[in-house]
């Protein structure tokens, strides 16, 4: 049986802390099987830790509004470990515009702005790396 334990970042954004969805959210990536989280903190981030987590994006037309939106709030950032994990929770998350994630996905089922699409997570093990440094450098 192989066997592929990773560690992903994921960020619950602030519109879903302001609209209440941090227990919808946690509960579906707890109840998965062979997942669990392994550092959660709630904060509201700042420009500099920003500007490093979406340097991928800067000079793109949605960049600076995205800067707004993610500073708008408090979000939880989380460290979350297991199997598959990575792939897993961009499966949960579903496609970065909510009309075109699947029903069932988190983004399909409570969201309809791609700017505010309520999570964020890693997208290869090279993100995750990278990310959980960023947010968790006492995990890194
Ligand atoms: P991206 O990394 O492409 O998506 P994902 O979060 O699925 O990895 O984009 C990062 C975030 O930027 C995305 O979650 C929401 C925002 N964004 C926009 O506001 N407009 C856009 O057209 C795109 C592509 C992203
Ligand atoms: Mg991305």
């Amino acid at each position: 049986m192989s066997s592929t334990s990773q560690r992903t970042l994921v960020l619950l954004k602030p519109d879903a802390v302001a609209r209440g969805l941090i227990g919808e959210i946690v509960s579906r990536i707890e109840r998965k099987a062979n997942w669990r989280i392994a550092a959660m903190e709630l904060r509201t981030l700042d420009t500099a830790t920003l500007e490093q987590h979406y340097a991928e994006h800067v000079g793109k037309p949605f960049y600076e509004p995205l800067m707004g939106f993610m500073s708008s709030g408090p979000s939880v950032a989380m460290i979350v470990e297991g199997e598959s994990v990575i792939e897993g929770i961009r499966v949960l998350a579903g496609k970065t515009n909510p009309l075109e994630a699947g029903p069932g996905t988190i983004r399909g089922d409570f969201a309809t702005i791609t700017r505010e699409n309520l999570i964020h997570a890693s997208d290869s093990e090279e993100s995750a790396a990278r990310e959980i440094k960023i947010f968790f450098p006492a995990h890194a």
